[in-house]
């Protein structure tokens, strides 16, 4: 696994935007589909603004991008003001020229029967397209990556999942009070996230860095689910210097 540390998480978001867009370019060329992995949460704002900076001021195209978000809160009607797919609206998709169809957001109005094969469905979209080519992921206090929360195994599938107590804490604010948080999400499992064929994990702020150190120097556990990255040949934590001060 491979640490980068930046001053700050500007910096830093500026740079793993810069990367996103040379693939983007790159595909282009090839006249290829550029497929990415979107996270949500406050640790990926600035590199959506730094993206959407690059489409209106520099021309970077989203025309051959297709995206798949990790997760959903369920149940969640997407217009409401704490869906996922109301996020990624506001933050990157109207704001550049991608085409609605070729973005992904779990979807967190379907009823419980239809959840599974909608899962296993999800995961054939991105097969059929050649895999993940670059992931973005944030991590939760807990080590959560997506919705995979403690315990979840390294071969894991896209599902319906139980959020964590510290997980429900913390997204508790947005939902103004613990009694109104969901309780279930549906994620990408973590087998889909260890076959992208890049992983960017972004970290910012000293709240993390305790859960940093425990994925980057302590074992490969399923308690710590970023942990799992370790054994991935092309994976890099992107860091400011607050959730890297307990690295050695
Ligand atoms: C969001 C997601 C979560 C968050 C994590 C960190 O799509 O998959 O794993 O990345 O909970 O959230 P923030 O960035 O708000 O600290």
């Amino acid at each position: 696994i491979e640490t980068v540390v930046y001053e700050n998480s500007v910096t830093a978001s500026k740079a793993v935007a810069k990367e996103i867009a040379d693939l983007i370019k790159v595909k282009q060329s090839q006249k290829q589909p550029c497929i990415l992995g979107l996270a949500t949460g406050s640790s990926p704002k600035g590199l959506y603004a730094e993206l959407v900076h690059l489409h209106k001021e520099e021309g970077l195209s989203f025309k051959n991008v297709v995206t798949f978000n990790l997760d959903e809160y369920y149940p969640m009607e997407p217009d409401s003001v704490n869906s996922y797919v109301r996020f990624m609206k506001e933050l990157l998709f109207d704001q550049v020229d991608i085409l609605p169809e070729n973005t992904h957001i779990p979807d967190g109005t379907l009823t419980k029967a239809e959840i599974a094969q909608y899962c296993s469905q999800y995961e054939a979209k991105i097969e059929v397209l050649g895999g993940i080519d670059l992931q973005i992921l944030g991590i939760g206090g807990n080590g959560h990556i997506g919705f995979n929360e403690s315990g979840s195994l390294q071969n894991s599938k896209t599902r319906l999942v139980a959020l964590d107590h510290t997980t429900r804490v913390a997204a508790s604010k947005d939902f103004l009070g613990l009694n109104n948080t969901p309780r279930t999400a549906i994620t990408l499992g973590v087998k889909k996230i260890m076959e992208a064929k890049r992983v960017i994990l972004m970290a910012w702020g000293e709240s993390k860095s305790n859960i940093i150190k425990k994925s980057v120097e302590g074992a490969v556990v399923s308690q710590v689910p970023a942990s799992y990255l370790q054994e991935h040949n092309n994976a890099t934590f992107i860091l400011d210097k607050e959730a890297a001060s307990k690295l050695t």
